[in-house]
C-alpha cells in the first residue's frame, strides 16, 4: 500500500508529523511519500499543486493532507493559491464523496457553545458532494454587467449546476451509509429558490426509492442551519451539494466544540481516498506547537478504514485516541480546567504510548 503525504502550509506539517508517528508505531505495510502542496509548493515551484504531487496523489492507494492557506497568499491570482491545490486534487482523483463525521466525545461536551444536553451524544454525518456545484461550474469570471440595473458594472459570477448522475451518485453513497447506522437521511437544499436544486430533490427522492429500509427526509438549506444549532441531535445523515456542505459542515463541527478532533474522507468510487483534518492551516499558530493533532490521528484511521482496509489499525487509533483523552489531555483547544494542557508533540506521543 502506498500513501502519499501533503503536509502543506501552516499547521499542517506539525499535525501530519504526529499522524505518521502514530501510523509508524502500528508496524504497518505501508510506503509513504512526501511532497509539497499549497503555498509551500508555490513558494518552491511557483504553483501550489505542482504536477508531480499530482501525479504522486494520483497513484498512491490514499493521500493523507495537512491543510494548505494562508492569508499572505490572499493578493495572488486565484489559479496561483494554496486552496487551488485541494480543489485540484479533488477534481484530478474525482473524490466526490465527502464524509465529515461531527461527533461530540462525552470528554468534550463543555467545549460547545451550546448547552451540554442539546449535544451530549452527538453523532451526525454530513456528507457532502465535493466535485460538482457552483465550486466548478462553467462558465465563471468576471465581466461587464449586460442587464439589471447596474448595465456596465463590474459583475462577477459563478455557475451552480448539478448532473443527474452526480446526485444519483452521492446518493447511494448517503444511502448506503445510512444503512450502517441509524437509517435515516436528511438531502439538504434551496429547491424552493434554485432550478439546481429542484433537480437535486428529485433525484434524490428517485433514488430514494431503491433504499424502502432508509427514511428520507429534505430540509431547506436555511432551515437545516437552523435546526443544526436548535436540535442537533435530530439529525443522522445529512447529505447535500458542494457549497451547502461547506457550510453546513464548519457548523456542524463547531457543534462539537472541537473542531480540532473532526476527521474527513473524500472518497472517489475505487475508494481511494483523501484524508485530512476538517480544520484548516491556522497560520496564526503555526510553529508554535499549540496545533491539535487528533483531528489529523483520527483521519489516518478513517484512511486505514476506507482506503487501505485495515480496520482493527484503524479502531486501534480511535481507542488509542479516546483513553487519551479519557486520561485528561488537551491541547489549548479543548482545554478546561481540571484537565492537563498538552502541546502537539505531547499529544501525539501519548496517542503512540497508548498504542504501544
Ligand atoms: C473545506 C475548505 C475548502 C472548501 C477550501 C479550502 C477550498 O473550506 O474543505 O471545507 O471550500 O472546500
Ligand atoms: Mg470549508
Amino acid at each position: 500500500m502506498k500513501v502519499a503525504v501533503l503536509p502543506g502550509d501552516g499547521i499542517g506539517p506539525e499535525i501530519i508529523k504526529e499522524a505518521l508517528k502514530v501510523l509508524v508505531a502500528l508496524d504497518l505495510k505501508i510506503e509513504f511519500e512526501q511532497a509539497e502542496v499549497g503555498g509551500a509548493a508555490y513558494e518552491l515551484s511557483g504553483h501550489p499543486l505542482p504536477e508531480a504531487t499530482t501525479r504522486l496523489a494520483g497513484g498512491a492507494d490514499a493521500v493523507l493532507f495537512g491543510a494548505v492557506g494562508d492569508w499572505k497568499y490572499d493578493h495572488l491570482a486565484r489559479a496561483l493559491r494554496p486552496e487551488q491545490a485541494i480543489l485540484g486534487l479533488r477534481k484530478h482523483m474525482g473524490l466526490f464523496a465527502n464524509f465529515r463525521p461531527a461527533i461530540c466525545y462525552p470528554e468534550l461536551t463543555h467545549a460547545s457553545s451550546l448547552k451540554p444536553e442539546l449535544i451530549n451524544g452527538l453523532d451526525i454525518l454530513i456528507i457532502r458532494e465535493l466535485t460538482g456545484d457552483i465550486y466548478f461550474g462553467q462558465p465563471k469570471g468576471r465581466r461587464k454587467a449586460v442587464d439589471g440595473p447596474f448595465i456596465g458594472d463590474d459583475e462577477g459570477f459563478d455557475t451552480m449546476r448539478y448532473t443527474r448522475s452526480e446526485i444519483e451518485r452521492i446518493m447511494h453513497t448517503a444511502f448506503k451509509a445510512a444503512q450502517k447506522r441509524s437509517k435515516r437521511v436528511t438531502s439538504v437544499d434551496k429547491s424552493n429558490v434554485l432550478e439546481t436544486s429542484q433537480l437535486w430533490r428529485d433525484v434524490a427522492t428517485q433514488v430514494g426509492k431503491e433504499y424502502p429500509d432508509i427514511a428520507l427526509d429534505h430540509m431547506y438549506v436555511d432551515n437545516a442551519a437552523m435546526q443544526l444549532v436548535k436540535e442537533p441531535k435530530k439529525f443522522d445523515v445529512l447529505v447535500t451539494g458542494n457549497m451547502f456542505g461547506d457550510i453546513l459542515s464548519d457548523e456542524a463541527a463547531m457543534l462539537t466544540g472541537s473542531i480540532g478532533m473532526l476527521p474527513s474522507a473524500s472518497l472517489n468510487s475505487k475508494n481511494q481516498g483523501l484524508y485530512e483534518p476538517s480544520h484548516g492551516s491556522a497560520p496564526d499558530i503555526a510553529g508554535k506547537g499549540l496545533a491539535n493533532p487528533l483531528a489529523t490521528i483520527l483521519s489516518a484511521a478513517m484512511m486505514l478504514r476506507f482506503s487501505l482496509n485495515m480496520e482493527s489499525a484503524a479502531l486501534a487509533i480511535e481507542q488509542a485516541v479516546q483513553r487519551v483523552l479519557a486520561s485528561g489531555l488537551r491541547t489549548p483547544d479543548i482545554h478546561s480546567s481540571g484537565t492537563q494542557l498538552v502541546g502537539t508533540v505531547e499529544m501525539g506521543n501519548a496517542v503512540v504510548a497508548e498504542i504501544r
